[in-house]
């Protein structure tokens, strides 16, 4: 990690701090979009599913920073396997975000939503030669997975010829996929924290709470801190001003007790 920024293993580098838009419907997006610029974010991660492209891209276009200034992360929908079909989501992408190119594109997950861990190899190294293509055609600069376990990256290093840039996983305080994590650092993958809130439902936790006041930051800088002390990118989601900008500040150092504490904590979601 350069200061500020990850480095991919082809030297592309991403901000060390993303703006998640999940759930923040296409109508909210401008005003979040433009509240987290505003703030100092240059590192949008967005999708096709999340159907709110459109004015993630007109926000960003109507802001006063130019594009290559501005890292931009779209996803090829969970459902969407094949060459042809990714080519497709592709195009659709990036004609909703008005954009010419892409700064990372991940395969969003590694099976359709409704048939999760159904085995899809075949699906997604086809979509990854898809993705492969347009990386090499200059269209994307870094190309990555989500939700990907060992076993489903394993399959692309196998098959293609591109290691993944990203792997973008849950990824939070109790939630830490330690066998992922280093299977992803053997292979210089970086790993996208997201939901590094647990979407949430980890802000009322009374140890976060306490190891919070001892540090004199809120819940959420802690959670988000502790992402980038184990290396891993987060991507917080607010559309509240006030919690966009705190989400940010977090240049802190959390201790190597207090980290262990963290590291030990049963997952909230479990
Ligand atoms: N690849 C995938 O499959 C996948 C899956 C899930 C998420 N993601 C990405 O990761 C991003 C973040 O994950 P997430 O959306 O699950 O949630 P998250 O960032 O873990 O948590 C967001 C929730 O916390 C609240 N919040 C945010 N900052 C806060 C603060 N400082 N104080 C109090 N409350 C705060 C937000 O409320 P308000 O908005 O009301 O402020 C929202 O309810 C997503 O937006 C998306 O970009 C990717």
């Amino acid at each position: 990690m350069t200061k500020g920024n990850f480095v991919f293993h082809n030297n592309v580098e991403i901000p060390n701090l993303g703006f998640g838009t999940w759930q923040i419907p296409n109508e909210e997006a401008y005003d979040a979009v433009t509240m987290a610029l505003k703030n100092g974010y240059t590192h949008i991660d967005t999708a096709l599913a999340y159907k709110n492209e459109e004015n993630v891209g007109k926000a960003i276009k109507d802001f006063d920073i130019s594009r290559e200034d501005v890292f931009i992360t779209s996803k090829l929908p969970a459902q969407t396997k094949g060459y042809d079909e990714t080519m497709d989501a592709f195009n659709e992408t990036i004609s909703n975000l008005g954009v010419d190119y892409l700064d990372l594109y991940l395969i969003h997950a590694p099976w359709p939503w409704d048939e999760k861990g159904k085995d899809y190899t075949e699906g997604n190294i086809q979509s990854w030669k898809a993705m492969e293509k347009l990386y090499n055609d200059g269209k994307i600069r870094a190309i990555g997975v989500s939700n990907f376990e060992i076993s489903d990256i394993q399959a692309l290093l196998d098959n293609c010829d591109i290691v993944p840039m990203a792997n973008q996983i849950p990824f939070y305080v109790g939630r830490d996929q330690e066998e992922l994590l280093t299977f992803c650092k053997q292979h210089e993958i970086v790993v996208e924290a997201y939901s590094p809130l647990a979407t949430g439902q980890l802000l009322d936790n009374q140890d976060v709470k306490d190891m919070a006041d001892k540090y004199s930051v809120t819940p959420a800088q802690l959670l988000i801190r502790y992402c980038l002390e184990r290396d891993t990118l987060p991507l917080p989601k607010s559309t509240h001003e006030e919690r966009i900008k705190q989400n940010k500040q977090v240049d802190f150092e959390i201790s190597q007790d207090d980290l262990k504490q963290l590291m030990d904590m049963e997952d909230v979601r479990k």
